[in-house]
């Protein structure tokens, strides 16, 4: 997955991306003549405005391009609401590629749909950063051929098998291993994040998993069917509320694939009664503000920090030095850590 790929050739086809202009003078190619203000555009999209963990990213990936402006260097920062349809996406990156985009950062609204955009990106010579959502190769095979192939395209990311065993060592870690009722089992719903995604993917097999590797036996009260609650607060909400009207007290561990379902599934849990910690656990993963608070309170029992500042951080300094026409890697990963109230 971490392959890396440096050539003479790759540098060469980076500068013949960049294209920053010089205030005033001639275009450049991602150098700055004395004096003069060097302008790079930067074209953001992000899959969905409405989505919390994404909002701190991005909001984070224009806080960050400003702290890096010297009087000689300014980035033109723009950033579009993907709006979660793959077509007004795609339209989007045209429209970068007309305006003639210095590079360009893309949270792919569909992964599937990774190599018709970066075909598009790559033949118009523009660098390309994808983020958050990672393609996938086939066959076993993770690393993802339109990244390894084109030396201009990378992507920035955290390994979601990461924050799902994470989030599963939690339970394990429990002094009764999440196994409230002492049954001998771990009674557990899965609340999904949107399935397409890697991230939503990895979470679900890789909690389960680390509760079976510490010998643990983890019962999914719907069979093995995760819920799916595409990322969204409202859903989590309403999945647990169905979960605890069907299965009660029985239910002893709520996985959500992230913090805002997490959320929702606190309000339902809260309307039924139930107190975590005590009767009920809760797990997420972003470690947004307000869950970190809880897990300080009580009310979460973990969440894993998804680094959406180291991320950002990492998307702007690659994409940065696509501008100088350094080498890029292939993959660039950025560390998930456990949030417990420890
Ligand atoms: C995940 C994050 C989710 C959601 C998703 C969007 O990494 O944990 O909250 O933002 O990305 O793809």
């Amino acid at each position: 997955m971490k392959k890396k790929l440096f050539s003479a050739l790759l540098a060469v086809a980076l500068l013949a991306g960049c294209s920053g202009s010089t205030d005033g003078g001639e275009a450049t190619d991602g150098g700055e003549a004395a004096g003069d203000v060097t302008t790079y555009n930067v074209g953001v999209s992000i899959y969905d405005f409405n989505d919390n963990f994404m909002t701190l990213y991005r909001n984070e990936i224009e806080a960050y391009f400003m702290t890096l402006e010297t009087d000689t260097v300014k980035y033109n920062v723009t950033i579009v609401d993907g709006k979660n349809d793959m077509a007004e996406q795609t339209n989007q990156v045209e429209n970068f590629i007309t305006q003639d985009i210095d590079v360009i950062i893309l949270n792919l609204v569909q992964t599937s749909s990774a190599d018709a955009v970066i075909d598009k990106v790559v033949a118009a010579e523009i660098p390309l950063v994808l983020i958050n959502r990672e393609p996938m190769g086939t066959d076993g095979d993770e690393s993802y051929a339109g990244i390894l192939d084109n030396p201009t395209v990378c992507y920035i990311g955290a390994d979601a098998r990461q924050s799902g065993t994470f989030q599963g060592e939690i339970v394990a870690d429990l002094p009764d291993h999440g196994d409230i009722n002492g049954d001998g089992k771990i009674a557990y719903i899965m609340i999904q994040g949107d399935p397409e995604n890697v991230d939503a993917q990895y979470r679900t097999e890789y909690s389960i998993k680390a509760l079976t590797d510490a010998g643990l036996n983890p019962v999914n009260l719907y069979g093995d069917a995760a819920q799916v609650g595409n990322w969204k607060q409202e859903n989590g909400q309403t999945i647990t509320a169905n979960a605890l009207a069907q299965f009660g007290d029985d239910l002893e561990v709520v996985f959500c694939n992230n913090d805002a379902m997490a959320l929702g599934a606190y309000a339902a849990i809260e309307a039924a009664g139930r107190t975590v910690g005590e009767d009920i656990y809760l797990l997420g993963v972003d470690a947004l503000a307000e869950c970190v608070e809880m897990v300080n309170n009580g009310t979460m029992t973990g969440t894993v920090l998804n680094d959406h500042i180291g991320q950002s951080h990492t998307a702007v300094d690659v994409a940065v030095k696509a501008l100088n026409g350094e080498p890029l890697d292939n993959y660039y990963w950025v560390d998930y850590v456990k949030v417990t109230a420890e």
